[in-house]
């Protein structure tokens, strides 16, 4: 069977060059392109990398990738990240592993943002996928209790062992459900405007090229 996740992820690192500065991303598609990239560092590729959430730093170290923080680097020539939906406006929704905040930042930083999917991820509407908002713990009930008011059903990302869901940040997620997002620059405004809503899972500017690993073995490149 074809890992759709190995053969997009793998793909990307076609478009990394010696002496670039790369975002890394976070999840189990981008992995795979990190692992690559080890292997041609170790085969002598300069790279620095900037990595997204702890667990991908955790893995860039140990496979001997360098790394700065996205505070000691001016620019990032191209970032490699997953995505959990992507719409044919290019607007995706990301956070599905909880790194939205981080991901934003490091993808508003970068010249180049490629997103690396199965081609499950290619939907006409975004919304199957929970919208993942990053609150502060401080008053996180009451975000939920407002949106609920405004008729938007949220629930408090847990730990499978039932702990309430951290971020590298310290903060909480809401996964907003059952909700169809037809107007995703509406959907942006409001949520950015809500006190102790740190960032939003919805991508609207971001992507540029999108690779994506399809059941057949096929990989199709998309570009905006
Ligand atoms: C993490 C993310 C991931 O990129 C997204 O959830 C896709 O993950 P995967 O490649 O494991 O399906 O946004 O916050």
């Amino acid at each position: 069977m074809i890992n759709q996740k190995k053969i997009a992820g793998e793909k990307a690192c076609e478009w990394i060059k010696d002496g670039m500065v790369v975002g890394l991303g976070t999840g189990s598609t981008v992995y795979y392109t990190i692992e690559k990239l080890g292997e041609m560092v170790q085969k002598g590729l300069n790279i620095t990398g900037v990595a997204t959430s702890i667990e991908t730093e955790q893995q860039a170290r140990t496979l001997g990738i360098p790394l700065k923080s996205l505070n000691d680097v001016t620019k990032i020539d191209v970032t490699i990240d997953g995505a959990d939906e992507i719409n044919q406006a290019f607007q995706g929704i990301k956070g599905g592993g909880g790194a939205l905040l981080r991901e934003k930042m490091v993808a508003q930083a970068s010249s180049k943002n490629i997103w690396v999917v199965g081609e499950e991820k290619l939907v006409t509407e975004l919304g199957k996928f929970p919208l993942p908002l990053e609150v502060i713990p401080f008053g996180w009930k009451q975000i939920k209790r407002m949106l609920e008011n405004d008729g938007v059903e949220t629930t408090l990302r847990k730990q499978s062992s039932g702990e309430i869901y951290e971020t590298n940040n310290g903060n909480y997620i809401l996964d907003i459900i059952n909700q169809t997002f037809t107007n995703p620059e509406a959907w942006h405004e409001k949520l950015a405007g809500i006190p102790g809503v740190l960032e939003h899972g919805l991508f609207l500017h971001y992507v540029d090229i999108i690779i994506c690993g399809k059941a057949s073995g096929e990989i199709e490149i998309i570009k905006k």
